[in-house]
């Protein structure tokens, strides 16, 4: 396995960082043509910005919609890119991201089946047809060292569990910001020139909204947090906390509406400060702003009848609930 070490914040020459890429993805993709993965965040955006200066129309450009993203992204970012002049194709693969997750509870299942969908159904299929040799992600270094230590495995790690791309897929993967943690990302995103919407959004999971459904990912159950994380997002993003997050439980509680019974859902609230993912601390958030979002959810998100505001340190959370 080849070992990755850390380019710290301090050490980053963002000029020299970007030169280097662009060299070595030329080199690296010579006369092929390669895909690459967006997804919209920080990392895959900054990824797709050097691998188009490398490569230019050699680059075809895929936001997959696997049905699990936030209110209206795939059209969002898509007209975001085509402001930049490039141009991203959306890919409609929902009904295979929920065949896939079918049944499934368990969190590092969920996360394997989303993992093997994306590369091996859906990119080992598109890759073939488009003829290309190479994919491009944006993993981080934070995503490999949580899933060699074994804490959670990130959709997007492949040959640090052991998966050979090349011999799995079809493909090679190409991953520019291996070294880099957030911080130095957001200096190379706003480097390439990437607008502040996208250099300073906040981190947003691979597996998107799935890692956010305790227990099994439905459609119906992926509207739910999808609802909840609009009212969530849209009441916390002037805080300038790092992450802000809606979760929705699996277990249900008793609540009461219009004097009747009504055993209901349960939404967990999540606010973080962190400087990397790493570690992060609940942001202490004015009661008044968690009093509204508890009642606008419960108004706003059929089912729910209680709301939670998560209090832990991460560790021993972790950001993400599954
Ligand atoms: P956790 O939940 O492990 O999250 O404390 C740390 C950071 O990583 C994001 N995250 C992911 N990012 N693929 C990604 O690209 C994944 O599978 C994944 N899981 C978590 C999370 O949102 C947080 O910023």
């Amino acid at each position: 396995m080849t070992e990755i070490k850390e380019i710290a914040l301090e050490n980053l020459d963002t000029n020299e960082f970007i030169e280097k890429k662009v060299a070595e993805i030329s080199s690296v993709v010579g006369s092929g043509s390669a895909v690459n993965a967006l997804s919209g965040g920080v990392d895959s955006a900054t990824v797709t910005m050097l691998a188009h200066k490398a490569l230019g129309k050699r680059l075809r450009s895929l936001f997959i919609d696997t049905g699990l993203m936030r209110q209206d992204e795939p059209q969002t970012i898509v007209a975001w890119f085509e402001k930049l002049g490039i141009t991203v194709e959306l890919i409609d693969a929902r009904d295979q991201f929920f065949a896939a997750l079918k049944g499934k509870t368990d969190p590092e299942e969920k996360r394997e089946a989303i993992t093997e969908t994306f590369y091996r159904d859906v990119f080992g299929r598109l890759v073939r047809e488009i003829g290309a040799t190479h994919l491009f992600q944006g993993t981080n270094y934070t995503d490999i060292e949580e899933t060699v230590a074994g804490i959670k495995r990130q959709h997007n790690i492949l040959e640090q569990i052991g998966i050979d791309p090349l011999k799995s897929y079809g493909y090679s993967v190409i991953e520019p910001l291996i070294e880099l943690r957030k911080p130095a990302i957001r200096n190379i995103a706003k480097a390439v020139g990437l607008p502040e919407e996208i250099y300073a959004r906040p981190p947003f999971p691979g597996p998107a909204l799935a890692a956010r459904v305790i227990g099994e990912v439905t459609p119906e159950r992926v509207e739910t947090a999808r609802q909840a994380t609009r009212i969530v997002e849209d009441s916390l993003s002037a805080t300038g906390a790092f992450q802000y997050l809606a979760i929705l439980h699996e277990d249900r509680v008793t609540g009461v509406r219009d004097g009747k019974r009504d055993f209901g859902l349960q939404i967990e609230i999540r606010c973080w400060d962190s400087e990397d993912a790493k570690t992060g601390s609940p942001t202490r958030l004015p009661y008044p702003i968690l009093e509204k979002i508890a009642e606008e959810i419960t108004a706003r998100v059929t089912g729910v009848v209680s709301v939670t505001y998560n209090i832990t340190k991460k560790p021993p959370s972790t950001i993400e609930a599954i």
